[in-house]
C-alpha cells in the first residue's frame, strides 16, 4: 500500500514515517516545509533502508497536493499548525491553514477516489475537563482556535462520514507526544523558544538556557505543578500503524492516544535530570493563561480497537529526548529547502 502523509516532514510525520517503511508502506511525503525538516527525512533512509518521497507544497494547493497523491491508497494528515498560543493571535492564520487546508485535502481524496483518513486530532478539544481520565465520549469544548480548528475538523469528517457511508476515517487525539527516535537521528527540534515542557527541560540541559519557568506551583496536583499524559513519540506513531490497519471497514471513529498516566512538571525535571545526568535548575514562575490543571487520557479505546497501547516509560522518553538533543549539536537543524 501507498500512504500519502501530509505534513509528514514535521516532529510527529517523520517517526509516523519510519514505522510505516519499516512496516512495508511505501510513503509519499507532502509537506510545504514551513516547520519541517529535509534532512529528517533524508534520515529515514539511514534508518530504515528505505527511502520516502518528498513533494513539497501546501495542502492548500488543492490541484498539486491532487496530482502528489495520485496512486495512493490512504491518507495520514498531519499537516497543520499547532501552536495554541500562536493560534490567539493569528485565529486566521489558524483556521485558513488548518481548516481549509483540510477542505481541500478532502476534495483532492475525492478526485482520487481515495476515501482511507486517519487525522491527526489533539486531546485540546476537550477543553476544561468534565471528568477525568478522558475518554473519547467527553464533551468536545475546546478553549483557544487551534483546539477548535481541530474539533471543526473532525465535525467535517463526521459529516462527511454520514454524506458517505465509504469514507473509512479514524481520528486519533494525541495528548502529550514527547521524546525521540532512538538512533536520536530525528526528534524534535522547534524553532525559536519552544512552548513546549520537554523540548525546553532538554534545552537547559543542554546549557541552551539557565533555568526552566515552572507555570504555577499552586495547582491542585500532587505536587502543585501542572500534570499531563505524555506519550512516547514512536509508541505514538506506530498507533498510526495500526490505525491503518483498523481501517478496514467504513467508520468515523475518535480514538486518543495516551497511556493513562500523568505526570507532573516536577516529576518531568527529575525524570529527565535522571536520564541526563543534567541538572535541571527552575524557577516558580504564575500560572501560564489558559493551561488546565490536569489532564490525562482514557486509553481503553484504543487497545480495544487498535490493539495498540503506549509501553514506553518516562525514563525511555527522557533518554531518548537527551539522546537527540545531544546530537542536535554537531548538525545545526535546517527548514526549508
Ligand atoms: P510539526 O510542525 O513538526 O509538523 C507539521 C508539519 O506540517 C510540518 O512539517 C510543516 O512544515 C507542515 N505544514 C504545516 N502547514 C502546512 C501546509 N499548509 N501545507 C503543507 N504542509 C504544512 O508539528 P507536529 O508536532 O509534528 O504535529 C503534527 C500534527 O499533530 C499537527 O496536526 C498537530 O496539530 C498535531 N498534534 C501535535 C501535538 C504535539 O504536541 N506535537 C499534539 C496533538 C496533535
Ligand atoms: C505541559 C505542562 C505547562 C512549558 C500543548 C498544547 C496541546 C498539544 C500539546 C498540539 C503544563 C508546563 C510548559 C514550560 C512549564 N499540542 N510548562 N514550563 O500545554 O499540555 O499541551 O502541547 O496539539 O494542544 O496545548 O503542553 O508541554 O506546553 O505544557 O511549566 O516552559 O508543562 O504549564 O502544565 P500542553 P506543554
Amino acid at each position: 500500500m501507498k500512504i500519502f502523509i501530509t505534513g509528514g516532514a514535521g516532529y510527529i510525520g517523520t517517526h509516523i514515517c519510519v514505522e510505516l517503511l519499516q512496516t512495508g508502506y511505501d510513503i509519499v511525503v507532502y509537506d510545504n516545509l514551513s516547520n519541517g525538516s529535509t534532512e529528517a527525512i533524508h534520515q529515514l533512509k539511514t534508518i530504515t533502508g528505505k527511502t520516502a518521497v518528498l513533494i513539497i507544497g501546501d495542502i492548500r494547493d488543492e490541484a498539486r497536493m491532487s496530482e502528489a497523491m495520485r496512486g495512493c491508497d490512504a491518507v495520514i494528515h498531519l499537516a497543520g499548525l499547532k501552536a495554541v498560543g500562536e493560534s490567539v493571535e493569528k485565529p486566521l492564520d489558524y483556521y485558513d491553514n488548518n481548516v481549509h487546508g483540510t477542505l481541500c485535502l478532502l476534495r483532492a481524496m475525492q478526485a482520487n477516489n481515495i476515501k482511507t483518513l486517519v487525522f491527526s486530532s489533539s486531546a485540546t478539544v476537550y477543553g476544561d475537563p468534565v471528568k477525568l481520565p478522558f475518554s473519547e465520549s467527553h464533551p468536545l469544548q475546546p478553549t483557544n482556535p487551534y483546539g477548535k480548528t481541530k474539533l471543526v475538523i473532525e465535525d467535517i469528517l463526521r459529516d462527511l462520514y454520514h454524506s458517505d457511508s465509504k469514507w473509512k476515517i479514524v481520528i486519533l487525539r494525541y495528548f502529550n507526544p514527547v521524546g525521540a527516535h532512538p538512533s536520536g537521528l530525528i526528534g524534535e527540534d522547534p524553532l525559536g523558544i519552544p512552548n513546549n515542557l520537554m523540548p525546553f527541560i532538554a534545552q537547559v540541559a543542554a546549557g541552551k538556557h539557565k533555568f526552566l519557568n515552572v507555570y504555577g506551583d499552586d495547582y491542585p496536583t500532587p505536587d502543585g505543578t501542572g500534570v499531563r499524559d505524555y506519550i512516547h513519540i514512536v509508541d505514538l506513531a506506530q498507533g498510526h500503524v495500526k490505525a491503518l490497519e483498523a481501517l478496514s471497514v467504513p467508520q468515523c471513529t475518535p480514538i486518543n492516544l495516551g497511556t493513562g498516566q500523568g505526570y507532573s512538571v516536577l516529576d518531568l525535571v527529575k525524570a529527565f535530570s535522571n536520564a541526563s545526568g543534567k541538572e535541571i535548575p527552575y524557577e516558580i514562575v504564575p500560572r501560564r493563561a489558559g493551561d488546565i490543571a490536569e489532564f490525562y487520557a482514557d486509553p481503553s479505546l484504543a487497545q480495544k480497537i487498535l490493539k495498540w497501547s503506549a509501553s514506553k516509560t518516562l525514563d525511555d522518553m527522557c533518554r531518548d529526548t537527551w539522546n537527540f538533543q545531544s546530537k542536535i549539536k554537531c548538525v545545526p537543524k535546517s527548514v526549508g529547502k
